[in-house]
């Protein structure tokens, strides 16, 4: 048997650890007092401690007051040219400002970066990333993306810490509100998409700016879902699981990676060299910028790695970190260890080499300035199109979990509404965790917009005894349950994911009245509320929606938007049910309902999720066809498939339906999961039309990491399924692989081309 990767990687780390043959370097034209362009020549100039500023991010302020720690000592550090980019900065007359002490008042003239968090909107805040991912269509967080772009650049910023593409399997994590989700599949669609949301045709271009994916490489899979924790899992799972979406934002250009706070197996991930400099940089061969997250490098010493902050520079920089954020280690310890030891030195070099390349490929070099155009600025900030855009994909983010009985969509004559929930008039936290620059008066909350679109609505914030009232008078209740802002987001796990006590309270008051009760579920997470599904009439999974929440779920509420998004994630039907992902593997004594049966299972709740992966109704009614396939056999070397299946919208409405393709490989040198996604397709269907979706597959999308420690694309028989969710699908083929192949990436990150044709 082959050895593993890691027994492989280790004698690759020497070679790993010698300098990088550098990308050729062009040589834009330089603007007449713009700083030097041939970067080597630039770099042969710098100072030893010149070098270290380019790799040196200091804060620029508090989120809420930016630029408020450009004081003139802070100034000069600029004019010494000890800095290279700000985060937590904005504006384009002050960043100008900043701007030209750089550029004027350095010896050497080199701009400064500007970076801020802007991940689901700069001003105009679109649904946080989860919900931009229940949209299951990846050109709507593009879009979201690229707005966010154009409103960013021209506050100043060139780049953005953005996307978030950790895989997220435990609700309990915070952070789960950040990511697309629990799987690589859909998750490296929206990855990709964010990165060419961001970044554009053209990172020169003044409107794009660059994508900082993170956090690189399995943040996501926190132990216990404790923020920061440990992931200690296989090399399979960090390579099938946690990766895909990596890959993906490298193939579509992401410019930077920003790298996670824990550690993996027990290293560090900001000094993991195995990881960063051995799969990141040499087996991927990525050459872009890599920065730390917030003061990681100091911390290796809380993680025990490092002795020192010298030590834990040296560690950085040999696993291949080029930026420490904010917490000056590099600043104070790089400049004379790599004085002391030329392999440092050539390494620093390198870093600055990378920091300087993507100067230049914003086109700093060319125009330091061009990012900083007040009237721009004025012009961009909340267009009238950004807002639209806001609403448009709020509505098509919205999941509806249940509807007994057809109770939603309302008719406009439903009578009086009692709305009922604080979260209901809780506009701030439909701006979600991070908001960079989204105010609240820029939201129109369900209150609001309920209250707006229909006369007779009375609104109950909390009490019981008043909601019981107020749903006693109405005629349907609208009630608002969930989490707000403050419960998901970084440092923000918790191991209850259930509905708090006075919530119970509330729903079983409510539904006792015998009232119709439509919950609008809120929140960034998966939830565990088993309540909700067995005293609501209907449920709206309405997480953090943005500046347009209250009109989108309002739209879906009366049927003037027909839902149809679908949950990237499975909502467990308790606390102590996670982790959790659709995409298990099986186990010698399958899980069954039958609790006389020694299964893989737990005795005291179904083993079946509340709502799985995928699941999401509509007011209308679908029917697929066969899944036909144009090929009943393919090649391992270089195969292609195309499987087909016709969508019929039979009922009342026109909606949209969202066709999901999984994959089984039932039996193969290592067990496989029951089910994996390898296409999905939004298809809008008028009432009465059919569809046919297809998807082309390669067969490296069959790959699977082998124990041999490479991809392998093995013969035998695929089982491909079709279907409305991963617990609902409605056509099945088969297909066999002929030989054997290595392929060279992961199967999940590798696109599916994908088209819906009109007809049969
Ligand atoms: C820490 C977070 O982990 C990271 O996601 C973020 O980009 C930085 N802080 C900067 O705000």
């Amino acid at each position: 048997m082959p050895p593993r990767l890691w027994k492989v990687a280790l004698p690759l780390l020497a070679a790993a650890l010698a300098p990088l043959p550098l990308a050729a370097q062009q040589t834009p034209a330089a603007a007449p007092g713009a700083a030097e362009a041939d970067l080597d020549a630039l770099l042969a100039r710098m100072t030893t401690a010149e070098k270290v500023g380019q790799l040196v991010q200091r804060m620029g302020g508090r989120q809420r007051a930016l630029n408020s720690r450009l004081t003139p000592e802070e100034l000069d550090l600029v004019r010494r040219g000890e800095v290279g980019s700000y985060l937590h900065v904005a504006g384009a007359e002050p960043l100008r400002a900043l701007q030209r002490v750089a550029v004027e008042d350095s010896r050497l003239g080199i701009p400064l970066l500007f970076a801020m968090d802007v991940v689901h909107g700069y001003r105009t805040i679109f649904p946080v990333p989860l919900a931009l991912a229940a949209t299951w269509d990846p050109a709507d967080a593009q879009s979201a993306a690229r707005i966010a772009a154009v409103e960013a650049s021209a506050a100043g910023l060139h780049w953005t810490f953005a996307p978030m593409v950790d895989v997220a399997r435990d609700p309990r994590w915070g952070r789960v509100v950040e990511g697309s989700g629990e799987d690589p599949f859909l998750g490296s669609a929206f990855a990709a998409a964010q990165v060419r949301g961001f970044q554009g045709a053209d990172l020169s271009a003044p409107d794009t700016i660059m994508a900082g994916t993170k956090h690189f490489g399995a943040y996501g899979a926190a132990e216990g879902g404790r923020d920061y924790a440990v992931a200690d899992i296989s090399e399979r799972t960090l390579r099938e699981t946690y990766l895909p979406p990596f890959e993906a934002a490298a193939e579509a250009g992401t410019a930077s990676y920003m790298t996670a706070f824990n550690a993996l197996g027990g290293v560090p991930t900001t000094g993991n060299v195995e990881l960063l400099r051995s799969l990141l940089r040499h087996e991927w061969g990525y050459d872009g910028l890599l920065l730390s997250d917030w003061r990681a490098i100091e911390e290796l010493q809380a993680h025990g790695v490092a002795g020192s902050r010298a030590e834990a520079a040296k560690l950085a920089l040999e696993a291949g970190v080029d930026i420490d954020m904010v917490g000056d280690v590099y600043a104070q310890e790089l400049a004379a260890l790599a004085e002391a030891d030329p392999a440092l030195m050539q390494l620093l070099d390198e870093a600055v080499l990378r920091v300087l390349r993507v100067k230049r490929d914003l086109g700093l070099f060319a125009d330091p300035f061009q990012y900083h155009d007040a009237a721009r600025e004025a012009a961009v900030m909340l267009a009238p199109g950004h807002r639209a855009e806001a609403r448009r994909i709020a509505e098509r983010a919205i999941v509806l979990l249940r509807n007994e009985g057809g109770v939603l969509p309302l008719a406009k004559t439903a009578g009086r509404i009692a709305l009922i929930g604080a979260l209901a008039d809780d506009a701030f936290s439909q701006l979600g965790s991070w908001r960079a620059r989204g105010q609240i008066e820029d939201v129109v909350d369900l209150r609001a917009a309920l209250e707006a679109a229909h006369p007779g609505v009375t609104y109950v914030a909390e009490g019981v005894e008043a909601a019981v009232a107020a749903a006693r008078a109405a005629d349907v209740v609208v009630l608002a349950l969930g989490e707000d802002f403050d419960r998901t987001g970084e440092a923000r796990s918790f191991a209850e994911i259930g509905l708090p006590q006075a919530q119970q309270d509330l729903l079983a008051a409510v539904a006792a009245t015998g009232k119709p009760v439509i919950a609008v579920l809120m929140g960034g997470r998966p939830l565990a509320v088993p309540e909700v599904a067995g005293q609501a009439d209907a449920v709206l999974g309405a997480w953090l929606l943005g500046i347009e929440a209250g009109p989108a779920v309002v739209r879906t509420l009366f049927g003037e938007a027909n839902p149809a998004g679908r949950l990237p994630a499975t909502f467990p039907r308790a606390s102590a049910a996670v982790p959790y992902a659709y995409d298990q593997l099986p186990s010698g004594r399958p899980a069954s309902e039958d609790l006389a049966a020694d299964t893989v299972r737990w005795r005291d709740q179904p083993i079946a999720p509340l709502w799985a992966f995928g699941h999401g109704l509509s007011y209308t009614t679908f029917d697929y066809g066969p899944l036909t396939l144009d090929r009943a056999t393919i090649s391992a070397i270089g195969g292609t498939v195309t499987v087909s299946v016709p969508v019929t919208n039979t009922g009342p409405r026109a909606g949209d339906e969202v066709v999901q393709l999984y994959m089984r490989d039932p039996v193969a040198s290592v067990s496989r999961p029951v089910l994996q996604l390898r296409g999905f397709r939004r298809v809008a269907l008028e009432p009465g039309e059919t569809r046919t979706v297809r998807f082309t597959l390669s067969a490296e999308h069959f790959a699977l990491w082998a124990q041999a420690g490479a991809w392998i694309v093995e013969p035998g028989t695929i089982e491909l399924m079709a279907g409305s969710a991963s617990d609902a699908i409605h056509a099945r083929a088969t297909l066999t692989i002929e030989g054997e192949n290595v392929a060279d990436r992961s199967p999940a990150s590798i696109p599916v081309e994908s088209g819906a044709d009109v007809g049969h």
